[in-house]
């Protein structure tokens, strides 16, 4: 064939007629983009864009003050939900009834998939029978209900929203469909959950006892199959050995683990656990609702089934050392105390933060939250860099981190080790931290001296002498001796 000198560009100039934006892709490579796909995306963009820099905090706050009338507007995550911004407005949750969104229970569908394939993989090719659940308020609030429907995903049960989009009917997903089996799940609602979501506990119980009463084979369902166990076992009906939706009593908030590795004044990790067990272990039952029972027996008998462990992470702002109400929720050693086996759990996180959910195993997560904060020179500058707080919310992510060694075993030494090369072995960081804030100083080395003390760290002499003799100094130091 003929060749014909052709100038490259002369084409590209030709196509870079449109928007900047498509003239920036074209000139990128990406000749075939649309004008007209571009542009709603593009209009999005932009709102999202006049979302962000909106600023009314203040202009809020002075209106309430002056009595007028202030416009109302969903809170939640930005980043799910860029109507959330301009910030200064009256804001309100959302309608409890309307969880979980079908946008909720596709999103959830991902997770609980991502989920089973990992655990699949991980325990050699065999479903784990139940999975321990965490379910959190404000998580469900930002995000729609996903993690409650990934509840019901497990099961295999879907909810019908009616025609104005609230969720009170269920229906059990065919086992052709599922195309597995039915997961068993224990789901502990934090107290704040049972405050705001009782008619979703309702919804739940409702669902699991769905499951248990299909006739199904005990191999192809194992809600099924715990609960004729446990019927037999603790002599009730099968509906009620179906229970597995849990919480604090009414008025009682949280498992208080985080408050006992905060004080540090415990005595082993049997306390803690059996602490886990009498404040979670209040049942709610759809047949008898309006009331939280005692239902320690059921509670023990459930999490006794279960393989595996697991949480959600929803969104970038808090990840599991920030705060101590992941570990405070996180049942893995308890399952170990009183599986007959004594095996421990798997134990997986899921990453919602972002549009392609990742589930990762608990110490894999540990391990990002450490390299990207506590050990992280830009974080822990950042930190110094603050003050007195700042020196404080080092010591406080120390002391989480530990939290997961006492609940789940899932933090690696070298946490410990790099913590104490970065915080302790170097002589210009002890200076900083003992004069931004002597007492959070004291309390990291007391951390370190009770990982170790505690079996959570093992590491050489040199440095523990060398723990002790600090301890020594900044407790003179606090008192005023030197
Ligand atoms: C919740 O939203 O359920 C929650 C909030 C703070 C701490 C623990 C739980
Ligand atoms: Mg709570």
């Amino acid at each position: 064939g003929r060749v014909e000198s052709v100038n490259p560009m002369q084409g590209l100039m030709e196509r870079m007629t449109g928007t900047p934006w498509r003239n920036m892709l074209v000139q990128k490579g990406f000749a075939e983009v649309k004008e007209e796909d571009l542009t709603p995306l593009f209009a999005y963009l932009e709102f999202c864009l006049k979302q962000i820099v909106a600023d009314n905090e203040l202009g809020g706050l002075m209106g309430a003050l002056e009595g007028k009338y202030i416009l109302p507007g969903p809170g939640g995550d930005p980043i799910r939900n860029p109507e959330v911004l301009p910030t200064g407005k009256n804001m309100h949750a959302l309608d409890p009834q309307s969880i979980p969104t079908s946008a909720a229970v596709d999103c959830a569908k991902v997770v609980v998939d991502r989920l089973l394939e990992r655990l699949f993989q991980d325990s050699g090719g065999k479903y784990p029978e139940s999975i321990a659940f965490t379910l959190w308020g404000t998580d469900n609030i930002k995000t729609y209900g996903e993690s409650l429907a990934q509840v019901l995903q497990l099961v295999g049960v879907r909810p019908i929203p009616d025609s104005l989009g609230r969720v009170n009917k269920l229906e059990l997903i065919p086992l052709e469909e599922l195309g597995r089996p039915r997961i068993d799940v224990v789901v502990s609602c934090s107290g704040v959950f049972r405050d705001l979501f009782i008619n979703q506990m309702n919804l739940l119980d409702r669902g699991v006892k769905m499951a248990a009463e299909a006739d199904e084979p005990s191999e192809m369902n194992f809600v099924r199959k715990h609960a004729l166990e446990q019927a037999k076992e603790l002599g009730v009906s099968l509906r009620d050995a179906a229970t597995r939706v849990f919480s604090n009593a009414a008025g009682s908030y949280s498992a208080n683990v985080g408050l006992a590795i905060e004080n540090g004044g415990w005595e082993g990790e049997q306390q803690l656990q059996e602490q886990f067990i009498s404040r979670k272990g209040f049942a709610f039952n759809a047949d008898r609702p309006g009331m939280m029972e005692s239902a320690t027996e059921i509670f023990k008998s459930s999490l006794a089934r279960v393989d595996c462990t697991f949480q959600n992470l929803d969104s970038s702002e808090i990840s599991l050392t920030d705060v101590s109400h992941y570990f405070d929720s996180d049942p893995t050693k308890v399952v170990s105390g009183l599986r007959k086996d004594g095996k421990k759990p798997l134990s997986m996180i899921a990453d919602t933060t972002t549009a392609n959910a990742q589930v990762r195993s608990l110490s894999e997560t540990v391990r990002l939250d450490a390299r990207t904060k506590l050990l992280n020179p830009k974080f822990y500058e950042g930190m110094l860099n603050s003050g007195y707080e700042g020196a404080r919310e080092i010591t406080k992510r120390l002391r989480n981190t530990m939290g997961w060694s006492a609940t789940a075993g899932e933090v690696d030494n070298f946490i410990y080790e790099d913590a104490n090369s970065v915080f302790i072995q170097d002589e210009e960081m002890r200076k900083r931290l003992l004069e931004t804030n002597p007492n959070a100083f004291r309390d990291m080395i007391t951390t370190f001296l009770e990982a170790n003390g505690r079996g959570y760290w093992s590491t050489s002499e040199e440095n523990l002498d060398r723990l002790r003799e600090l301890y020594q100094d900044v407790e003179d130091r606090i008192e005023g001796v030197v």
